[in-house]
């Protein structure tokens, strides 16, 4: 297959003493949804701890968890009311203490998701805040006068307006739900309070922080109108959200929380939602005194198209490169159709594992991705999600994306919650049975082993995960060669076949396919499925 090569990275490669996180493999744990320890339909602590076993079996570094803080329960946790308690549904902060502990026992770190943008409406300072417009608290927030129209065009990103009124008439922002009021980074009295936030989990043990709206927190203090639209099918934020995403100030604030980091030994991270257009504008959060991964979205939002997969990864990895920083990727999350759903097939969803899993930096996986779990459909009147209600139902938001774990396929809610507990939180499909945890585990073909076995080849083999990548592509076909620079173990290639028949690829082993090669390798040359992937060495 002769193919043109798109560009030579040259990328770090794991050395020994190389911090942990550079090319970790991270698993996210959406924390209503994961394990149900008490019984009452919803995940927990308890949940989360009785199934780490599971995380450590799977051979993952680290997990995080996303927000537990006590919330207003407008927009899955991410309305934070208290940011140093335990929401009680989830358990305690001595809960934490012992995940945290329970965690490092098995070899895991364990991250947290810190949301700096916004409170909940909730919060006791934009209570105080709507009480009275002379108080500190009112400070913190964005208010603006009593007047007939919205201060400016600015858009909430879940739809409508970004201003809300208080009952005495004056606007307050919030770029999600109105209730989720942004807050003001300009006040030294917010900063401080993060400081002591970040350093209440760490003390804990925490190992880090995924960094919800790490692009936002400031915004133009003349509240100028923002040029454009912010539309969700874009790649990320970009000129048109200008006035309120990616203001130069907020460097500033990741090189704080950084120097906070570096005061401890353990080495704790930050990870930032960076949903930025523009991927040299997303590297610059990742410099070396910032943020140690940034996440960037093209790759996840990229349809099955292997131009839009090569130019991404090469991109992306160039753009990190420049600033010395890794790379982090991720296919899927907790506000994003899931794979199996959005590539087509589940063929597509494991061969886009194999790719990703192979690339120089780091990997997140969001739970459920490793048992080929498709986008449930979700009847109207159990929907939760703000997206559904303020989009008048246009937009059907996340709530499939975000169906209990099937853990026991015998079991009464597939294993989510112990028996006789109250129903799940959101119905898991009558089809699941099949995907669960213990109809996978051990079984030759699924998309569980298929994970488990590239995890444990990436940990074995310098040159996957780290090290050069050479990102080349014809037609439907991408070729990434991977070298190790510090060793002589065997170079690497990973293919992807993303068209639609057979191709003959050069191989003289194959470390690790996603689909059955029953043609190969034979005489050096491997036939490759359509909509499959293979790691191979000479
Ligand atoms: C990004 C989070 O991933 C999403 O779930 C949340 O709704 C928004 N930030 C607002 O916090």
């Amino acid at each position: 297959m002769p193919a043109e090569p798109i560009e030579d990275i040259w990328v770090y490669e794991r050395v020994p003493g190389d911090p942990w996180w550079r090319d970790a493999v991270v698993y996210q744990v959406y924390l209503r949804s994961f394990a149900d320890g008490n019984g009452d339909g919803v995940g927990d602590f308890a949940g989360l701890r009785s199934r780490l076993p599971y995380l450590a079996e799977l051979g993952v570094d680290a997990v995080w968890v996303t927000p537990h803080y006590v919330s207003g329960g407008a927009d899955g946790g991410y309305d934070v009311v208290d940011f140093l308690e335990v929401d009680p549904s989830y358990g305690t902060v001595e809960d934490v203490r012992a995940l945290v502990g329970d965690a490092h026992e098995l070899g895991l770190r364990l991250l947290l998701d810190i949301v700096p943008n916004h409170t909940s409406d909730q919060h006791a300072w934009f209570r105080r805040a709507v009480a009275d417009p002379t108080s500190p608290e009112a400070a913190r927030y964005h208010f603006r006068p009593a007047s007939e129209e919205p201060p400016n065009n600015w858009q909430s990103m879940f739809g409508g307006p970004a201003w809300s009124r208080t009952p005495d008439g004056r606007w307050y922002l919030h770029l999600f739900t109105p209730q989720q009021p942004d807050l003001n980074w300009d006040n030294p009295e917010v900063q401080e309070h993060f400081d002591d936030v970040l350093r209440f989990w760490f003390d804990l043990g925490v190992d880090g922080f995924r960094v919800d709206v790490a692009y936002g927190l400031f915004k133009d203090p003349a509240y100028r109108d923002n040029p454009g639209i912010y539309s969700p099918s874009l790649f990320g934020h970009g000129p048109e959200q200008a006035m309120t995403t990616n203001q130069p100030q907020v460097h500033a604030v990741w090189r704080r929380w950084r120097a906070v980091c570096d005061s401890y030994e353990d080495g704790k991270i930050l990870v930032g939602e960076v949903s930025l257009a523009d991927l040299d504008e997303v590297g610059a959060y990742a410099r070396p005194d910032e943020l140690h991964h940034a996440f960037q979205f093209r790759l996840l939002k990229s349809g099955w198209d292997a131009a839009a997969f090569a130019d991404t990864i090469t991109e992306a990895l160039t753009a990190f490169d420049a600033v010395g920083a890794s790379a982090p990727w991720v296919l899927g999350n907790h506000d994003k159709t899931r794979q199996v759903t959005r590539y087509g097939s589940p063929a597509r969803a494991r061969a886009a594992a194999l790719l990703m899993l192979a690339l120089p930096g780091s990997a997140y996986l969001y739970a459920g991705e490793e048992l080929g779990l498709p986008e449930a459909s979700v009847p109207d009147d159990a929907r939760r999600d703000p997206i559904y209600f303020r989009s008048g139902g246009r937009r059907l938001g996340r709530d499939g994306c975000r169906i209990p774990m099937p853990w026991e396929s015998a079991k009464p809610s597939t294993g989510f919650s112990p028996a006789g507990s109250a129903d799940p939180w959101l119905p898991i499909p009558a089809d699941w049975p099949a995907l669960a945890v213990d109809r996978q585990l051990g079984d030759a073909d699924s998309t569980l082993t298929l994970y488990q076995h590239a995890i444990m080849l990436r940990a074995l083999h310098p040159a996957l995960g780290s090290g050069r990548a050479t990102v080349s592509r014809a037609g439907d076909v991408i070729r990434v060669d991977l070298v190790a620079r510090h060793s002589d173990s065997s170079p690497i290639t990973c293919w992807i076949n993303m068209g639609t028949s057979p191709v003959a690829v050069p191989a003289g082993r194959v470390l690790l396919a996603s689909s059955p090669n029953a043609d190969g390798p034979a005489d050096g040359v491997l036939k490759l499925d359509a909509d499959a992937a293979a790691w191979v060495t000479n």
